[in-house]
């Protein structure tokens, strides 16, 4: 028997939130929230009853919504993602308009971007929809490099995509001619603790998040990387952090680069969120 809308979102919300009752929905029947909201005498097939209430029942076991819909907003651009690529966070987007906002201000021309890590690619994709730079993006996992190339093509960035680990694969030309360098990097840096301590977490891949050293060593290893490069022009680098890493980040940059200014900036709670590290 078919069923309505408000019948579906009546059942489904004894074991989940409305929203994400709502969004499921949107998404089994190939529509917005809004249809959703505005329609709920709207009658759905069985076959599309029985979708949803799968994904209802995932949702409950704690799969993020955005894989079971296979889309996330980020930086106001729609992400395709799925269980081999890091959910995009709200807290990334501060390392987006940093990087914009020093492109615009210092009027940096023929820029160059490289992302590190760049799981879905948001970060480079986000920056090249709003100035003009080429960017390449790097990341271990073959499988998120697919889905980084795909929203490459959605969004008509042209993104050079390259598997590797951080700058193994990266040619040391990139390093050498006159054209601005800036590297972008959120790397995994939680803590096993952290990891085992967050439910939220534990079906997005272990290691798009949590690295030795205190969260710190693919950091240290990338900045050692990048010391044993000959550099040849203005690089900057901005790296995502856990705000209790802040002073032993910045003490290890010191210590790697003493000719080097340094900035932390804060998120919107007022935690320190991303290094700056302008080499000189
Ligand atoms: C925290 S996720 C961030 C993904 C994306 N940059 C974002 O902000 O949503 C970290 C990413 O780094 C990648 N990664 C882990 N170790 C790496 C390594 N040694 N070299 C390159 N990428 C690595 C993971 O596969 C994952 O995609």
């Amino acid at each position: 028997m078919k069923k309505t809308i408000q019948d579906l979102l009546t059942e489904a919300i004894k074991s989940i939130e409305l929203f994400d009752a709502q969004l499921l929905l949107a998404h089994v029947i190939n529509t917005s929230r809004e249809f959703v909201i505005a329609h709920p005498e709207y009658k759905i097939n069985c076959v599309k009853k029985f979708t949803y209430f799968q994904l209802v029942k995932k949702r409950n076991n704690g799969i993020p919504l955005a894989y079971l819909t296979c889309h996330k907003e980020f930086y106001g651009l729609d992400f395709f993602v799925n269980k081999y690529t890091l959910v995009p966070r709200p807290d990334t987007e501060l390392m987006v308009d940093l990087v914009i906002k020093k492109i615009k201000e210092h009027k940096i021309k023929n820029a160059m971007l490289l992302d590190v890590g760049t799981g879905s690619g948001c970060i480079p994709i986000s920056i090249a929809t709003k100035v003009n730079i080429k960017t390449i993006a790097t990341d271990i996992s073959k499988k998120a490099i697919k889905v980084a190339k795909k929203n490459a093509e959605k969004h008509k960035v042209n993104l050079t995509c390259i598997h590797g680990s951080l700058l193994e694969q990266i040619n040391d030309s990139l390093f050498l001619n006159n054209s601005s360098l800036i590297i972008t990097a959120n790397l995994p840096y939680l803590t096993d603790e952290q990891f085992n301590k967050e439910p939220s977490i534990q079906h997005e891949p272990k290691n798009a998040l949590v690295a030795a050293d205190n969260g710190l060593a693919l950091y240290k290893e990338l900045l050692e990387q990048i010391n044993k490069k000959q550099i040849t022009k203005p690089l900057t680098l901005f790296l995502e952090i856990d705000p209790t890493q802040s002073e032993k980040i910045s003490i290890f940059i010191k210590k790697v680069f003493q000719k080097s200014s340094l900035h932390i900036h804060k998120d919107l709670s007022g935690h320190d969120r991303v290094v700056e590290i302008v080499l000189q």
